[in-house]
C-alpha cells in the first residue's frame, strides 16, 4: 500500500452520490421517498436498482403495485427533497407535497415539478442483507419537458440535479464542463498501451 493512503474502514464511498424522489402508491394514496443508493443495472432493456431500508414505508408500495417512479429533482426542489428524506409518510402525509401526474402504469406516480420522471415496472426484490431491500426496475418510460432538453435528449447543466455527500452530510451542485466522454481519451496513445 502506498505510504500516503490511509485505510477508512468498508464503507460505500461512491462519489458522487445522486439525490432523487422514488414515487409509489400505498394503500391508493402518492408515497415519496428521497433516495440516494440507485443505480443503473443496464442499458437494454432499460434497469435501475434501488436500495431502501426495509422498514420504509415505500418498500410497501412497490411491493403492493409492482411499480414506482424515479423523480430527478432540480436544485430548486433542495428543500422539498431533504423534506421527503426526513420524514416518513408512516407519521407525515407526504402524498400532497407534489402535484402528480401518471403514465402508462396507473400507481407509478411522478412528480411533475421534476425536470425528468423515469416511470418503473418492478422486476425483481432482492435481499442483499437483513436490513435492506434491493428493488430491481425496468424503465418502461421517460418524460421530461422541452426546456430540459438539448437535442431530444435531458441536459445537465438544465436539470440542475442535486448531488449528495453522505459523510458530510451536505448537498451539491454539478460544476462545469471538463471533458468530452470517448474523447478526452484519446489524447493518451492506445498504441503505447497495446498489449504485446
Ligand atoms: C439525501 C437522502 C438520501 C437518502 N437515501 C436513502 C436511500 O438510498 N435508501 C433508503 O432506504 N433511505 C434513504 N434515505 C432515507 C429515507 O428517505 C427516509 O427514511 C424516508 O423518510 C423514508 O420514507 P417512507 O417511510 O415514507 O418510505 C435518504 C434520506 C436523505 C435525506
Amino acid at each position: 500500500m502506498p505510504k500516503e493512503k490511509i485505510p477508512l474502514g468498508a464503507f460505500p464511498f461512491i462519489y458522487p452520490m445522486p439525490t432523487v424522489i422514488l414515487g409509489s402508491e400505498v394503500d391508493g394514496k402518492p408515497a415519496f421517498i428521497t433516495v440516494s443508493f440507485i443505480g443503473i443495472v443496464q442499458q437494454s432493456p432499460p434497469m435501475v436498482s434501488v436500495s431502501l431500508v426495509n422498514n420504509h414505508l415505500t418498500n410497501k408500495g412497490i411491493k403492493q403495485n409492482q411499480t414506482f417512479s424515479i423523480n430527478i429533482p432540480h436544485t430548486k426542489m433542495l428543500a422539498k427533497t431533504d423534506f421527503v428524506g426526513m420524514n416518513s409518510g408512516a407519521i407525515i402525509n407526504k402524498s400532497s407535497l407534489f402535484e402528480v401526474f401518471y403514465g402508462k402504469l396507473e400507481n407509478a406516480p411522478m412528480i411533475k415539478e421534476a425536470p425528468l420522471n423515469l416511470e418503473c415496472k418492478l422486476v425483481e426484490v432482492l435481499h442483499p442483507g437483513d436490513q435492506t431491500e434491493l428493488f430491481i426496475g425496468e424503465i418502461i418510460q421517460t418524460y421530461s419537458s422541452k426546456k430540459y432538453l438539448n437535442k431530444g435528449y435531458p441536459d445537465i447543466r438544465k436539470l440542475d440535479p442535486i448531488l449528495f455527500s453522505i459523510t458530510s452530510k451536505d448537498y451539491y451542485k454539478t460544476g462545469r464542463k471538463i471533458g468530452a466522454a470517448w474523447k478526452t481519451g484519446l489524447r493518451i496513445s492506445s498504441s503505447r498501451y497495446r498489449n504485446k
